[in-house]
């Protein structure tokens, strides 16, 4: 009798905790999704609905019933969604210090590596942004270039072959060992050869990084709402073997660089100076310790290497299906080379203005980062309104919502470079084109992305005209787990031109 009378009193008490939770937005006086028991307004994990696309779901319903903004519950937790680009620009850009964390669940006690720039709040993460900024700089750019292009060759090499033999190109696979082998040269210095045989080890650690299995979403979810408890209890989100493979490989590199006296250009090579008192300390700037080495190489790698290959891709796809635009790419590619001897530099890149068109529609379209997490540290009150976002509610601003709006991008499916010429990009709504984020949190390694893909480009399309093989299933179908990605991969066809 006595388990029935509890049993009872849970199932009213988690029934008033619900119903309790569920008036939060009301209260507020921000419009919102009605929200159900016991997921609120997420979809139900077995039907593996990816986050970026109920967040532009929830874009969707507020932008059609005309609000700026609006409420939505993830089990039981409020989740702020704005809609108007002012929105979304305050809360990245202006009003940035009220949200100058992503909220993200990391747990450095157990985990070092998951405590890295991606995902360190408050003055931890503004400290470790402040020291590797100059990693970053046009100079360790110029630097790093040489290395880029080294890695081109073997893609070129790959691209010759299967030319020659008529054989059709599996887009994904073949930039993927192109990625693995820059981001592992330039991050770890380690030459991966993919081309050779993909580094089966980065690869089977590297897909570990983003496991889109339930029960990875169930922990996130979990340890998304119970930030504490779940640090207390040691939850961590990657398996440990990953994060012991990466702790392993950036430990060993530091220890062989450093007792051999070896010096690359790469990140491995700026961050071991930064780890290095004497150099540090007469620039006045704080140092970084071993853990916090590891853990910035490890992001490197994990944020560099799906989301450089999956936009070449895309482009590359598009490219195969739009080969007025391909024709109209090579032509400039050719022509901006030969003001250069014909020779890929640096400053070549710079000059390519309709690839810059064409990458950007790439990332519009294809947005990697489907949505912006942002978590609003201070009470915040909506500039012209008397509406308080209060403290330690989640935000997300969806990206694929803002870049799929027909208002912004008229016939948003459509493949159009020209939205971004001279002369249409003035008309660019601001905060509706967020591809790298906004504000002081903006991706650190947009130059080094953009350079990679850049070059890839250049060599691929100097001397190859593709065009789409029977084995690619249109329209694609498209998966996002951490990033935007295709379910099944590209294939092509490929011609070599003189
Ligand atoms: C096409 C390539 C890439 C895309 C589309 C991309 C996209 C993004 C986006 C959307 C964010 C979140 C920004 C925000 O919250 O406002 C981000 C952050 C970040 N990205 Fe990238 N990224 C790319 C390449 C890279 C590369 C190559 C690296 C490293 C070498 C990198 C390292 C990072 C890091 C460390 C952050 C966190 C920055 C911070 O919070 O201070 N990304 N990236």
């Amino acid at each position: 009798m006595f388990l029935i009378y509890a049993l009872i009193l849970i199932c009213a008490w988690t029934y008033y905790f619900y119903k309790k939770s569920f008036t939060y937005w009301h209260v507020k006086g921000i419009p919102y999704i009605k929200p159900s028991i016991p997921f609120g307004n997420l979809e139900y994990p077995w039907k593996s609905i990816p986050p970026i696309v109920q967040y532009a779901k929830y874009y969707k319903i507020f932008k059609d019933r005309g609000e700026k903004h609006g409420g939505t519950y993830l089990l039981t937790r409020p989740a702020y969604i704005p809609v108007d680009p002012e929105y979304v620009r305050n809360i990245l850009i202006r009003d940035y210090h009220y949200f100058d964390s992503r909220g993200i669940y990391y747990n450095e006690r157990v985990q070092p590596i998951s405590s890295n720039l991606f995902t360190l709040d408050g003055d931890k993460w503004k400290s470790l942004r402040q020291k590797l900024s100059p990693t970053f700089s046009t100079g360790k750019m110029k630097m790093m270039f040489e290395t880029m292009m080294k890695c081109t060759e073997p893609l070129h090499d790959r691209m010759k072959r299967v030319t020659a033999n008529r054989e059709a190109i599996d887009v994904k696979d073949t930039l993927c060992r192109f990625t693995t082998d820059v981001i592992g040269s330039c991050a770890f210095g380690i030459e991966c050869n993919s081309f050779e045989s993909l580094n089966t080890e980065f690869a089977k650690y590297g897909n570990m990084i983003s496991d889109k299995s339930i029960s990875t979403f169930i922990k996130t979810m979990f340890a998304f709402n119970f930030q504490d408890f779940s640090r207390k209890i040691g939850i961590v989100l990657m398996k440990q073997e990953a994060s012991d493979f990466f702790t392993n490989l950036a430990m060993d590199t530091y220890n062989q660089r450093v007792r051999n006296n070896i010096y690359r250009d790469d990140f491995m090579q700026f961050l071991i100076e930064l780890t290095e008192k004497k150099v540090n300390l007469q620039e006045n700037i704080k140092v970084l310790s071993m853990d916090e080495l590891v853990a910035q190489i490890f992001i490197f790698f994990a944020a560099g290497f799906d989301t450089s290959s999956s936009m070449l891709t895309f482009c590359l796809f598009e490219l195969a299906v739009n080969t007025d635009l391909q024709d109209r790419l090579r032509k400039e590619i050719r022509s901006v080379l030969e003001k250069y001897n014909g020779e890929i530099t640096y400053e070549s890149l710079a000059d390519m203005k309709y690839m810059e068109q064409v990458m950007n529609e790439t990332m519009r379209k294809y947005p990697l980062g489907g949505f912006l997490p942002r978590t609003c540290t201070e009470n915040y009150k909506i500039p012209g309104t008397n509406t308080v976002i209060d403290k330690g509610t989640q935000v997300f601003i969806s990206v694929l919502g803002l870049h799929r709006d027909p208002e912004f991008y008229p016939d948003p499916d459509k493949f159009d470079p020209e939205r971004f010429s001279n002369e249409n990009k003035g008309k660019i709504v601001p905060g509706t084109f967020l591809p790298f984020g906004d504000g002081p949190r903006i991706c650190i390694g947009l130059r080094f992305g953009l350079m990679q893909a850049k070059t890839c480009l250049i060599r691929l399309l100097k001397d190859f005209e593709f065009s789409l093989n029977s084995r690619t299933k249109v329209p694609l179908e498209l998966t996002f787990g951490f990033v935007t990605n295709l379910k099944e991969s590209v294939w092509l066809n490929s011609r070599r031109v003189k």
